[in-house]
């Protein structure tokens, strides 16, 4: 199922409300990472600059063909041989990557989701035991010049209370302006577990 008022304008217009490179900086992407995930890449606006930080390979999970396509011609045009560009909806079927396997999730302009948590326990799952996970999304402000609707779209709080609940720990917080906040978390100690309870590893 597409995630609601997950739609793209134009490549150029997007690409214009970002400096990604900055982005991935202050939000924590740097060359210690081997491999990273992008979840609802589209355009591979954070994909691309984010291959070229890291040691090993990065995902990019789309469930539009248009957009995998797009990254893998971008990739392709770069001679960027460590993107894995996925046709998959992440919603239905989860990520398909191995447990623990990821150093970095990248969620950026997506947790307006209809069920954030539940993609949130995926990405739980798939987080190596010292990986980071970064939600950007934009301001709660009705003046940005995109961004979901206000009444979906998340506060930062929102996000915080989601993710914590969830065990992971707030290790950043950042003003990405002009329009964008950023919030790095780091994994959960206790594992996630069904029925909602938070319970030790061992
Ligand atoms: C608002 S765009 C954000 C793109 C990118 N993260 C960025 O910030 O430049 C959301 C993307 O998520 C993709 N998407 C929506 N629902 C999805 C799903 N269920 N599985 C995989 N991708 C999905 C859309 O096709 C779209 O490309």
């Amino acid at each position: 199922m597409k995630i609601r008022e997950s739609g793209m304008p134009p490549e150029s217009l997007w690409e214009d409300f970002f400096e990604p490179e900055k982005i991935l900086e202050i939000m924590g992407f740097d060359n210690n990472i081997v491999n990273a995930v992008d979840f609802g890449c589209g355009y591979g606006t954070f994909t691309i600059p984010a291959s070229k930080m890291i040691k090993g390979e990065i995902y990019a999970i789309d469930i539009e063909k248009e957009m995998v396509k797009r990254i893998t011609e971008r990739a392709s045009n770069e001679n960027l041989k460590n993107i894995k560009a996925v046709l998959c909806d992440f919603i239905h079927k989860g990520s398909g990557l191995k447990d623990q396997s990821m150093d970095y999730v990248i969620l950026f302009n997506i947790l307006h989701a209809e069920e954030p948590e539940e993609l949130l326990k995926e990405v739980c799952r798939i987080l190596a035991p010292e990986g980071k996970l970064g939600i950007m999304h934009w301001n709660y402000d009705p003046e940005t010049p995109r961004g979901p609707p206000m009444a979906i779209r998340p506060e930062p709080e929102q996000c915080i209370k989601w993710a914590t609940d969830l065990g992971f720990k707030l290790e950043n917080r950042h003003d990405l302006k002009p329009y964008h906040y950023g919030l790095v978390f780091s994994k959960p100690e206790k594992e996630w577990t069904e029925g909602n309870e938070l319970s030790t590893s061992m």
